[in-house]
């Protein structure tokens, strides 16, 4: 089982790049601390340490979500409150597998992170591609990427990979 969430993994440089920098290089994040989340579980069986990566991955979603939003908002887009719909539900769900986590109530198990992975493939694949697609490469729109990031005191591109489409 964990050969298959190695191997979902492995594919994200390939399949799900969009050709937006700062959007790709979040998703590959993101789905490094999924990896992380389920390096925890098989190893450790440590439960502080898959509340503190969950947190981790919890907060870095937000930061993500945060950073499109401040895009379409920017844009006028004109899916932007299905889209941020999907984001809110999502953030809901983990959170309350972090809260569940903590508490004791659940484990982390293969069918949590299989939703993750599920959750966020297919979000990129339909509905921030869609987003994308409607935004001007980033070298020639700078100016919006200054207003989603002027007061994100908190970002931290700490693993930021290099990714080859
Ligand atoms: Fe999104
Ligand atoms: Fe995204």
């Amino acid at each position: 089982m964990h050969g298959e969430i190695a191997m979902s993994l492995l594919t994200m440089n390939t399949s799900l790049i969009l050709g937006h920098d700062r959007i790709d290089t979040d998703h590959q994040k993101l789905f490094d601390l999924i990896e992380q989340l389920a390096s925890a579980m098989n190893t450790g069986k440590d439960k502080r340490a898959c509340v503190r990566v969950c947190s981790e991955l919890l907060g870095y979603t937000r930061t993500h979500f945060a950073m499109e939003e401040a895009l379409m908002s920017h844009h006028g887009y004109a899916q932007a409150a299905a889209h941020q719909a999907e984001h809110d539900k999502f953030v809901a769900r983990l959170d309350g597998f972090r809260q569940m986590l903590d508490a004791g109530s659940v484990v982390l198990s293969i069918e949590i992170l299989t939703f993750l992975l599920d959750w966020l493939r297919s979000h990129i694949l339909l509905t921030d591609k869609a987003l994308v697609a409607t935004l001007p490469r980033l070298a020639d729109d700078p100016a919006p990427m200054q207003h989603a990031f002027a007061n994100e005191s908190s970002w931290a591109l700490g693993n930021r990979v290099n990714v080859k489409v």
